[in-house]
């Protein structure tokens, strides 16, 4: 489950989504990106509770308690500040 506070949205992940940023935008949720492959920063997000999963270890490094939206997947469950 993936949850969505700033926009109040609780999600079933979907693997075939690819990453969580087109998670996101596939739900309408505004995110910001730039690269899509984990080398800008744009997409960070704080992470509220839960972990994720980075398939690859990405060029930026995103802050402690943040993620990179667009090359990371939940772990288990997980809440976004977003
Ligand atoms: S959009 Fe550039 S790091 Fe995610």
């Amino acid at each position: 489950m993936v949850t969505f506070a700033k926009s109040g949205q609780q999600l079933l992940w979907d693997s075939s989504a690819g990453s969580l940023l087109d998670f996101a935008e596939t739900h309408g949720i505004q995110v910001n990106s730039g690269c899509r492959s984990g080398g800008c920063g744009s997409c960070q997000t704080t992470i509220q509770s839960g972990e994720v999963a980075y398939d690859n270890a990405p060029d930026f490094d995103p802050e402690p308690g943040s993620c990179l939206l667009c090359v990371c997947k939940p772990k288990a469950n997980v809440t976004l500040e977003a």
